[in-house]
């Protein structure tokens, strides 16, 4: 078996969603037909995969009676032994969460948005998932007179609350984690980025059950550093899950196999994962491209699983490589770790420094010799 052939070991899961696609996008009807998740399950557990997460909708794919359709997909994961460690509520396909779930204006959607929550984390307890996502695509507007954002926020943090204080009374052992985007389907979805979704979670009631699950292309999307924000996530405790897939720059959500964007971020998400103290599931949520048949949607799948463990293994000799080691030191990282006072010292210490402010001027970093280590890992032409 190839070091690249994944394992549940590795802890892959995929959102039904995913593979489960028929592509029909805001041009062009359905290229594939529906996908039975009985069977995604199957697939994927044959490609390696640990498990899958779902939408409450995603399940009635193909059976409409919530009941059979969830005998059939828990017959599935028995037989396979896959787990499911997070699950979803879709609040933004019906018709009447056109401004929303959580913050629509409309009092009896948030009522309704948030009575299908409970329905679906009852289900998603029993199946032992211990996250459970919050995408609020449709949470936001196209114009600034629509929406009163204050208010919305109150509305966000009540509802959040609400699920919060559910979960404790049941006993369940599930935790929040946030997904922030930008921006589509709404002009402007409410918490566009991480930054601003770890802010909401501090004015929560209890912010230690509410975390995140940042997606790859929504931070990219925007702009933003994807590495720099799983950082920052991680820093707070609080990357509590993440969609992992690629994508181009800031345009429209081009949701992608992992890696099949920007590789180079890519590689140092895998490096940072891997050596940062995540250790919650590698959860893709990219969608396989219009253009393929069925049996290439497979081929996708494992596509992204493979190109994971490639990095993973970059990564791995990235490190190992003694010319690395020695730019690291040249380029001083391992220096940011010392605290900026020794123990003891105040700010009146600084003034005895004896620092030769020229010299220090002078002094080159030498982080292009880092990055072109980088690169050449990535392009295979060391370790
Ligand atoms: C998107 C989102 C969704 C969510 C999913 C889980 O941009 O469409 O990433 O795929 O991740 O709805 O809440
Ligand atoms: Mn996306
Ligand atoms: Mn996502």
């Amino acid at each position: 078996m190839s070091a690249f052939t994944p394992t549940p070991e590795d802890r892959f899961t995929f959102g039904l969603w995913t593979v489960g696609w028929p592509a029909r996008d805001p041009f062009g009807d359905a290229s594939r037909p529906p996908l039975d998740p009985v069977e995604s399950v199957h697939r994927l557990a044959e490609l390696g995969a640990y498990g899958v997460t779902f939408h409450d909708d995603d399940l009635l794919a193909v059976e409409p009676d919530r009941d059979k359709a969830i005998a059939a997909f828990r017959k599935a994961l028995d037989e396979t032994g896959m787990k499911v460690p997070m699950a979803t509520t879709n609040l933004f396909t019906h018709p009447v969460f056109k401004d929303g779930g959580f913050t629509s204006n409309d009092r009896d959607v948030r009522r309704y948005a948030l009575r299908k929550v409970i329905r679906n984390i009852d289900l998603a307890a029993s199946l032992g998932a211990k996250t459970y996502v919050c995408w609020g695509g449709r949470e936001g507007a196209e114009s600034d007179a629509a929406k009163d954002v204050r208010a919305a926020l109150d509305r966000y943090k009540e509802g959040l609350d609400l699920l919060c204080s559910y979960v404790r009374e049941r006993g369940y052992d599930l935790r929040f984690a946030l997904e922030p985007k930008p921006n589509e389907p709404r002009g402007d979805i409410l918490l566009p980025t991480v930054g601003h979704a770890l802010a909401l979670i501090n004015e929560l009631e209890h912010p230690e059950m509410v975390g995140l699950n940042p997606e790859v292309g929504h931070e990219q999307m925007a702009g933003l550093n994807f590495v720099h924000g799983i950082a920052q996530a991680l820093w707070h405790g609080k990357l509590f899950h993440i969609d992992l897939n690629g994508q181009h720059g800031p345009k429209y959500d081009q949701d992608l196999i992992f890696g099949h964007g920007d590789l180079k971020s890519a590689f140092f998400l895998v490096d940072l994962l891997e050596n940062g103290g995540y250790d919650g599931p590698r959860h893709f949520d990219y969608k396989p491209l219009r253009t393929e048949d069925p049996q290439d949607v497979w081929a996708s799948a494992a596509a992204n699983m493979r190109t994971y463990l490639i990095l993973r293994e970059k990564s791995r000799k990235f490190r190992e490589d003694p010319e690395v080691q020695e730019a690291l030191r040249a380029s001083r990282v391992d220096e940011l770790a010392q605290p900026t006072l020794a123990p003891g010292e105040t700010w009146t210490d600084l003034a005895k420094d004896d620092f030769d402010l020229d010299a220090a001027a002078a002094r080159g970093f030498h982080f292009t010799q880092l990055n072109q280590l980088a690169l050449e890992h990535l392009m295979g032409v060391r370790g």
